[in-house]
């Protein structure tokens, strides 16, 4: 998932005094913006801007850490499943996020930022990941309502990545984008079968996470265009390909006739359809919320942080296993060679 933090961290790293370039750095560059243009590839050896290089690192990695971040929330239903069907589908759904986490830290990697590096940075908080996931899941509707809304707004964000001008990112994006699918529909089904053949007070709560949730999920497209300066650049260099406004009123449009076929109501009165923009109309979004909650002020980010760090210890045994394990290995393999 989650693409939506990388427009503000950007801000701080605006290209304002860029060095003074020889001419060979300039032919580079020429080079770059033509392949940019005529809408190619960037590959991990390829020369590229500094800036370009950056922002890539950035965005890359708040995509991981927004995956395993996103693991949390959802990781706190799993005993609690009402089925074992739904057990494992949340299970499975759960490691998916896991190895989506891992094939884009592997793409940061690429561009010579070690994952220790990235993952410091996680934890010490100096790294943002969507602010999605510092609201908590109060009930089993909760994770049914991440599927449909909040997998679904991250595939409307991510499948213009899959043409990212940065080739390894683009291929990890084809293969997450595969699997949020099925994540959106696992959800939407979860909800559907509560709407369709629950009682009444499984209806009340899946209306109730809908109501918490809508917001939210319409701020995870990021600030509106007026005020993502850095929107501008990353279309130009082709990491980014639709506007965050223009991928919210996608979101909206499409998400408004699922709600009819579920049977719930999306908690803004100012939502209808627009016959002269065909689009749907809908409310401010509180703006200041996101930018508490994004500010570190959510009402999870401590406990999801806290988690997080604490996994990172608790598996430091784990990860120090393995390289003594290699490092015998290694030995065994020169004294054999000896
Ligand atoms: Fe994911
Ligand atoms: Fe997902």
């Amino acid at each position: 998932m989650y693409t939506q933090a990388m427009d503000l961290m950007a801000k701080e790293g605006a290209p304002s005094a860029r060095p003074l370039r020889s001419a060979e750095e300039l032919k580079l560059e020429e080079r770059f913006d033509a392949r940019i243009d005529d809408g190619g590839f960037i590959e991990a050896k390829d020369w590229m801007p500094d800036h370009y290089r950056k922002t890539l690192v950035r965005q890359i990695s708040q995509h991981a850490h927004s995956e395993i971040v996103g693991m949390l929330p959802e990781g706190n239903w799993v005993t609690r499943a009402p089925t074992l069907k739904r057990k494992a589908i949340l299970l499975a759904k759960i490691q998916d996020e896991g190895g989506h986490g891992l094939y884009l830290y592997a793409a940061a990697e690429t561009l010579g930022t070690s994952r220790d590096e990235l993952l410091g940075a996680l934890h010490s908080g100096k790294a943002k990941y969507s602010s999605i996931f510092n609201y908590p899941t109060l009930t089993w509707a909760d994770v049914g309502v991440i599927g449909w809304l909040v997998d679904g707004a991250a595939i409307m964000n991510q499948v213009p990545l899959c043409r990212c001008s940065y080739a390894p990112y683009a291929r990890a994006m084809i293969r997450i984008c595969r699997e949020e699918s099925f994540h959106q529909r696992q959800g939407y089904d979860s909800l559907l079968v509560m709407m369709q053949n629950g009682t009444e007070a499984q209806r009340a709560m899946v209306q109730d996470a809908v109501n918490r949730w809508w917001w939210p999920s319409l701020m995870m497209f990021g600030p509106p265009d007026g005020e993502s300066t850095h929107s501008a650049q990353s279309m130009r260099w082709g990491i980014k390909r639709i506007s965050n406004d223009d991928l919210r009123q996608k979101f909206v449009d499409a998400t408004v006739e699922q709600a009819k076929v579920l049977g719930v109501t999306m908690p803004d009165p100012d939502l209808k359809w627009n016959e002269e923009r065909q689009h749907c109309d809908f409310g401010a979004i509180d703006w200041d919320e996101f930018w508490r909650v994004v500010g570190g002020e959510g009402p999870c980010n401590r406990e999801r942080l806290g988690m997080r760090v604490k996994a990172w210890d608790d598996g430091a045994w784990v990860r120090e296993a393995a390289l003594a394990h290699a490092e015998k290995q290694a030995q065994r393999a020169r004294q054999a060679a000896a």
